[in-house]
């Protein structure tokens, strides 16, 4: 962490690979430094809002660091124009638990973070819209196969996404809010908005946000199929049962049960090393490729959240976490069978596995 620590206040998610600013990453970053005990906690959550549009959009992108790096890409100085899960409302109310003060300022920049989705992004059927996959994080998942080559192929879905970011409808203000080709109500999306809505309601202790998310809880529990939540939108994806797409527990508790079930379930999403991302029986499930199989840290520690109503599963899931960080030398995604490390190394977010360890904070 000390390592990736920037001077212009943020932690890159890995030097070498990701430099940049990443909006979830940085959330998860200022939990992982309030969990050292580390005032940069505040500082990374405040450089999230680094480049907030009067609109209340917060990209997914801060290239503070170098402005000028974001052009070729974005065709904006800065930053992107897409956004990311808005983890700050989740990191705010952990922070301040955790004693740490969340200044006014920082309280207006996540409502505002936080509404944009309700004004911007709102379909009919209560669900919120992503305009380009990389808005969920989960960048090359299953659930998007149906714009991707088939059979799968990572360059040709590579090529694919640039595409998007053409289609994507840009603001005067570097928002981006439609698109031509991907319009989605991403389950995990609209769990993590409504997750971070409800712990922002906790944090303020605001009735008007409680119900927002409550309300959007439960439109995407009407997408239940008894397996997975599956997406909604324009051009429904693929219900691929994934690990992410189980993230709606987080605000629909009586499901736990059933989740609980599928991310131990060695069949599908269970494994020795945490849950896969993506279930074994599915035939595109490849264990080491880019969010076609393996297991993701932050992805877990959002189901850990999710599961702390049960404590022997969530010790459960921990340890498998735990081991997983530890085997793969804080990989940004492991082979959940071998526990074997992919993608960057060391990657930021890994450390997460520091606050789901047994001895933490005793
Ligand atoms: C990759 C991940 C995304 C993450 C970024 C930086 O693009 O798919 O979720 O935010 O790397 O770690």
């Amino acid at each position: 962490m000390d390592q990736a620590w920037q001077p212009s206040g943020y932690t890159s998610p890995n030097l070498r690979v990701y430099p940049w600013m990443w909006l979830w990453d940085s959330c998860f970053h200022a939990l992982i430094w309030a969990g050292l005990e580390d005032e940069r906690a505040v500082a990374e959550l405040a450089s999230v809002f680094t480049w907030q549009g009067d609109d209340g959009f917060v990209p997914h992108m801060g290239y503070q660091a170098n402005p000028a790096a974001s052009v070729p890409m974005w065709s904006r100085s800065g930053a992107s124009t897409i956004t990311q899960p808005p983890m700050f409302g989740h990191a705010a109310r952990a922070l301040a638990a955790s004693g740490y003060e969340i200044d006014s300022r920082m309280l207006d920049q996540i409502e505002r973070g936080l509404a944009y989705f309700w004004r911007y992004r709102m379909g009919d059927d209560g669900l919120i819209r992503i305009v380009h996959p990389w808005e969920t994080g989960a960048d090359d998942s299953p659930r998007w196969d149906a714009w991707a080559p088939f059979p799968f192929d990572k360059a040709g879905f590579d090529a694919a996404k640039q595409t998007m970011v053409g289609a994507l409808e840009v603001t005067a203000a570097g928002s981006s809010s439609t698109s031509s080709m991907f319009n989605v109500a991403s389950a995990m999306f609209n769990a993590l908005v409504a997750f971070n809505a409800q712990e922002f309601a906790d944090l303020v202790d605001d009735a008007a946000w409680r119900t927002r998310a409550r309300e959007l809880a439960a439109a995407i529990d009407r997408h239940w199929d008894g397996v997975t939540w599956s997406d909604a939108g324009d051009h429904s994806s693929a219900a691929v049962p994934t690990s992410d797409a189980l993230l709606p527990c987080l605000v629909n508790r009586h499901r736990l049960t059933a989740v609980e079930e599928q991310l131990f379930d060695p069949d599908g999403l269970g494994s020795a090393y945490g849950p896969r991302n993506v279930d074994r029986r599915y035939p595109g499930y490849d264990s080491t490729g880019y969010w076609r199989g393996p297991t993701w840290p932050q992805i877990n520690y959002l189901l850990w959240v999710a599961l702390q109503v049960r404590p022997a599963a969530a010790a459960r899931l921990a340890d498998q976490t735990v081991r997983g960080a530890w085997t793969s030398e804080f990989s940004e995604y492991w082979d959940p069978d071998t526990g074997a490390g992919h993608g960057a190394r060391p990657q930021s977010w890994t450390c997460l596995a520091l606050l789901m360890h047994p001895e933490h904070g005793s």
